[in-house]
Order: structure tokens, then sequence, then C-alpha cells
């Protein structure tokens, strides 16, 4: 399959006819898998690469990371990327879903030095999956913005919606003619953490309920300007589509009267990125602005933390894609109560949320196994936004490690049977699905000790060999019979 965009067929509402596989997947339904290049590549100053910001946190704050983790090797991909696609291909894979580090292709951040062994090393990438048969899906940012940009203030500084979008530009150019699939930014909404806590995601700066909003305009600024730059200078030759990848956990109300929190909750925490986007309105939710601005006033702040968006950026965003990616992977139950402390986010919503200790666990604390929260969760970005396509671009499960991972096949297979519900039973317009992760990797403050691979990687063992789990096999019959074993 080369060259093949047919994520985006629209899925008619099909019911639950009589004679339909509800175990199926949908023609043209893509499926594959996903990584991010900090938390794979390694290679972190090899060819001419810059330095970014989880080099920087890595190597300057390590207490930060559980032991001491950096991604200066990581699963050294930058040398073993055939490896991956030989995994990719061995798991029968329709799509790869990778990042492209920032600072390997503009080593300053901005355009006027363009590292050509960094775009060599993608070039490769890209020809050796299309050489397999396996389509990339490429996100332009995933975390790792270069260190000199940061120097200028980093995401809150409006002046990098600039430099985005002539990074972007460099990524057209050189890969538009193979790359057909492309997200702008993976999870602002926990990117942004990076300006909340000085102690916590790359940079790690405090400004939290200040910083983390300045973020958010700058990327609706930055990708609504790659998205129209696309359209202007590339899209009529290179026919791609362009998308964000959004997340949240589901908020399941603890009784009916907690619904009013969690529709809350799902605004702060994804309509703050999608409702600018993706609805016919446009700006960010009014629950949004309401309480921000509310909260700023009684806080004794001047001009409101939320920095506004002009009736002329409102028009500029809105509509400005071609898919939503989600990523997706659990659930919070949500009650009232009252969040006090310093000004931020948290405080803003005014959700208390809890996880239900009957979920299942993983080895990450905030990830719980909630398969039905999937179903829920495609339905209310479905019934808010009008049915977009919906790629899911993240879905996966975390583990200490072991090749016999029972609980990631149940994790898989049940969230995935809740997906097939929304697309067969609900109609909702899913097409596609790359499962997280293809490799164990640097799971960022975690470092190696949470294990998201359906291949295991052994961190000590510098050839870095990948070695199937049986949640790769298992990956590898549903990608093959296009269907979830009973
Ligand atoms: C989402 C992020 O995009 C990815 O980088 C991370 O490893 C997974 N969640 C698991 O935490």
């Amino acid at each position: 399959m080369k060259f093949q965009t047919v994520c985006f067929v629209i899925i008619v509402k099909t019911g639950f006819a009589a004679g339909q596989d509800n175990l199926a997947f949908p023609d043209g339904f893509l499926l594959g898998a996903a990584t991010a290049s900090y938390q794979i590549e390694g290679g972190w100053d090899a060819d001419g690469k810059g330095v970014n910001i989880w080099d920087t946190l890595t190597h300057e704050h390590p207490v930060f990371v559980d032991d001491a983790y950096t991604g200066d090797v990581a699963d050294d991909s930058y040398h073993l990327y055939m490896e991956d696609v030989k995994q990719l291909k061995n798991m029968g894979a329709q799509v790869y879903r990778f990042s492209i580090s920032w600072a390997r292709i503009l080593p300053e951040g901005h355009d006027t030095i363009i590292n050509t062994r960094g775009i060599d090393y993608y070039n490769r990438l890209i020809n050796t999956l299309l050489d397999n048969g396996i389509e990339p899906i490429v996100s332009i940012y995933h975390w790792d913005l270069p260190q000199r940009l940061q120097d200028l203030g980093g995401w809150p500084n409006i002046v990098l919606a600039i430099y985005t979008e002539n990074y972007a530009r460099v990524l057209f150019k050189n890969f538009g003619d193979r790359v057909k699939l492309w997200i702008t930014f993976n999870e602002p909404r926990i990117f942004m953490g990076g300006y909340t806590s000085d102690t916590g995601m790359a940079p790690s700066i405090n400004t939290p309920g200040i910083g983390d909003y300045l973020t958010s305009r700058t990327v609706l600024i930055a990708h609504a300007n790659i998205y129209h730059m696309y359209e202007r200078e590339f899209k009529q030759q290179q026919k791609g589509k362009i998308g964000i990848t959004l997340t949240g956990f589901w908020c399941e109300p603890l009784t009916p009267d907690f619904t009013e929190r969690c529709e809350r909750y799902q605004q702060f925490q994804l309509g703050l990125y999608a409702h600018p986007i993706f609805t016919g309105h446009g700006d960010y939710p009014s629950v949004v602005i309401e309480r921000v601005d509310n909260n700023s006033k009684v806080e004794g702040f001047t001009t409101s933390r939320l920095p506004k968006l002009t009736s002329e950026e409102v028009n500029y965003i809105k509509g400005t894609y071609d898919f939503f990616g989600i990523n997706f992977y659990t659930a919070q139950v949500g009650l009232n109560g009252v969040v006090g402390g310093i000004p931020s986010r948290e405080r803003d919503m005014g959700t208390i949320v809890l996880q239900d200790p009957n979920w299942p666990v993983s080895a990450s604390s905030w990830l719980r196994v909630v398969p039905w929260a999937f179903r829920k969760q495609l339905n209310w970005i479905a019934k808010e936004y009008v049915n977009p396509p919906i790629c899911v671009t993240e879905n996966g499960f975390s583990d200490y490690g072991g090749l016999n991972d029972t609980n990631r096949v149940l994790y898989y297979t049940e969230y995935m049977k809740e997906m097939l519900k929304a697309i067969h039973i609900d109609g909702v317009n899913v097409c596609g699905y790359t499962a997280w992760s293809l490799i164990d990797n640097f799971e960022w403050l975690h470092g190696y000790t949470e294990r998201f691979g359906v291949y295991a990687v052994n961190f000590d063992d510098p050839g870095r060999p990948r070695i199937p789990k049986e949640s790769a096999k298992v990956l590898t019959e549903i990608f093959n019979t296009r269907k979830i074993p009973e």
C-alpha cells in the first residue's frame, strides 16, 4: 500500500445491522503504531543536532527524572530506525506515527541554518517506510522544543507561532512529497504543563495559570499558521491532510448531580484547544473564559490570566483541520469540591477528580484501565464537534517490563472493542488507530521505569534489540485479520 491516504473515508452510521461484524475494522481504517522523537531516537548531539529542552532538563536537572535517566541514547532509533520499520512490517502495520526532532532539523530553532544531516535521517526513515508499504503520519511537534527558542521564553512567547510556521515549511518542502498526514502538535494540554511547575515537564517553569494559558494561545495561532500556510503553498501539489492531537481523560460523573462538573472538566481539558478549532463558533469555550476571567478578578489581577483571541484570530483559527487526533488512555470520576491554593488551571476548572480504586492499575499512577470510557470519549467528541474524522493517535498501557504482558493484551483488545462499538453502533467517524507504543521508550519524567512498548527493549544492551511481547503478537493478528479475536 503506497501513499494510500484512505483514512478520511466517512464511515456511515450503520447501527447494529444483522450480519455486521462488530469486531471487525471497517474498510479503509488505518492500523499501526506510534512513537516520538525524544523518546526513541537518542543521537542527542549526533550529526549537527541542536540542544532541546529535554536535553537541558535531563542534563541539568537529573533529579526530576526517575533514576536520572536521559534520552541521550534511548532506543537509538537514530541509528536503528531500520529495526523499527522491520517490526512494523512484521506486525502488518499500515501506518507509523513518529515525530520530527525540531533541533535535529533546525539546531538554532530558526530556519537560517538547516541541518542537512537531520533532513537525510528523516528521508531515510520515510523512504524505508514507504518501501515497506507503510504510510508515515508525522507529528511536527512532540514536546522537544529547541533550547534556543526556550531561551526566548518558549511557548508563552507568541513569537513562537512564527518560528513554528517556518519550521513546518521546511518539513513540507523536504518531506511533503511523500508525507500526506501531518499532526501539528501532540497534546498541548500536557506540554503547557511545562510552564506550571519548576519540577515538572520540560522546561519546568513555574507560572501556573499564566504560562500555560499563554502557551495555549501561541499553540492555537501556530497551528492555524501551519494549516493556512500549507493550504496556500503546498496543498494543491501535495494533497496532504493536517490535524492536531489532543488528549483528555474521560470524566465520569459520580452521580448525575455532577454532570455539569464533568462537562466543565471536558471543556478545560479538550475544549480549550478543540473549541477554537473544531466548532462553528470558534474561540475558547465560554465556561473557560468566564471562570478564568472571574477568578483572575478575585485574585486581584488587573487583566485576566486568559489571553484573549481577537475576533480576527477566532476566525483565523476556526476550521483549521482535516481530522481530530485523539490520544486516549483512561478516565476519572468527577465530583464537586472547592479547589484552593494558588491561581492555577485546576482551580479555574474547579472540578475534583478521583480514580475509582476498583479500576485495574498500570505502572503509571494516572493510568487505570477503563475501556468503556473510550467509547464515551469518542461519542463526546463526535457530538461536540459534529462528527469530525477522528484518528486515534495513541492508546496504550504501561507495566514494568516482561514479554508475557497479558494485561496489555487485555487493555488493547478491550479498548479496541469499545472503539469499534463507537464506530459500528454509534456512528462515530473514527478512521485510524496507532498503538502507543511500538517499542519501550523514554517515558518522560519516569525514564525507562514505565514500559509502554509492544516490543521490549533492553536498555542495558548497547545493541538495543527489539523483542516482541505477547501484545505484539496479538496486534499482529489484529492488523492482519483486521478483527479483534473473540
Ligand atoms: C502521551 C504522550 O504523547 C506520549 O509521549 C507518552 O509517552 C504517552 N502519553 C504515555 O504517557
